[in-house]
C-alpha cells in the first residue's frame, strides 16, 4: 500500500471509489466531485485550495492505493490549525471506502499521515472525531492519541479531540 497525490491518472478509480459513498458523507470532503464538473478543473481547484485559497489552511491530499492500483481511502493533512480546526477538524481527516473497512487500513493510513506531519515539523498532531464515531476513535487511539477536552459545536454535535505527540 502507498500514498499518492490526486492526478489525472486516478480519474476513473476516483469516480469508482465515490460510487460506494453516500455523496454527502464523503470524508475528507476534498475528495468530493461535483456533478458534470471536469476532472481537470477539480484537480486545479484542489491545487488552489491546497495552497490556501477559499479560506483553507494550506493542506496536502493523498489517496491510499493498494497493490492492484485500487483506491482504498483518502486523507487530508492540514499544515497548521486555525481556531476552527483546533476545535473541530484537527490536522488530519481520513476515510476508507465502505467495502474495505474493518481491515486495518485506516490505522495504516493514519500512521502514514503521521510521517507526513513529521516532515512538516508538526510535533503535536490533533486528530478529532464525532462522539458517535467509535471506529475513528479506535484508529486514533491505536496511533497513540491521548484524549483532550471535547468540543460542542453550536448545533450540538460533540467532537472528541485527541493529541498525538511525536
Ligand atoms: C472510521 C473509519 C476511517 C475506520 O476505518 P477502518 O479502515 O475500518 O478502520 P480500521 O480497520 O483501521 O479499524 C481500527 C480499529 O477500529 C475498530 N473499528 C473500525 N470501525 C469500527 C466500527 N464501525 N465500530 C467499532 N469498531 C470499529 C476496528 O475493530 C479496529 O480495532 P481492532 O483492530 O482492535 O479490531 C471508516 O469507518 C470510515 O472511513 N468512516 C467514514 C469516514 C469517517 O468517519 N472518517 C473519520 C472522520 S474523523
Amino acid at each position: 500500500m502507498r500514498l499518492e497525490r490526486p492526478s489525472l491518472k486516478w480519474k476513473s478509480e476516483h469516480i469508482a471509489y465515490l460510487k460506494e459513498w453516500d455523496e454527502a458523507k464523503v470524508n475528507p470532503s476534498s475528495f468530493r466531485l461535483k456533478k458534470d464538473f471536469p476532472y481537470e478543473d477539480y484537480l486545479e481547484e484542489l491545487k488552489e485550495e491546497e495552497a490556501g485559497k477559499n479560506n483553507r489552511v494550506p493542506n496536502s491530499n493523498y489517496f491510499l492505493i493498494d497493490e492492484n492500483n485500487r483506491i482504498l481511502g483518502a486523507v487530508t493533512i492540514r499544515h497548521f490549525l486555525s481556531d476552527y480546526l483546533r476545535n473541530v477538524d484537527g490536522h488530519i481527516g481520513a476515510g476508507i471506502r465502505p467495502s474495505e473497512r474493518r481491515k486495518g487500513y485506516a490505522t495504516f493510513l493514519l500512521s502514514e499521515a503521521l510521517k507526513i506531519t513529521d516532515q512538516l515539523g508538526i510535533r503535536s498532531v490533533l486528530v478529532t472525531c464525532n462522539e458517535d464515531n467509535i471506529g475513528s476513535a479506535a484508529v486514533i487511539i491505536k496511533n497513540g492519541g491521548v484524549e483532550d477536552e471535547s468540543f460542542t459545536e453550536p448545533h450540538g454535535n460533540v467532537v472528541r479531540r485527541f493529541w498525538i505527540e511525536r
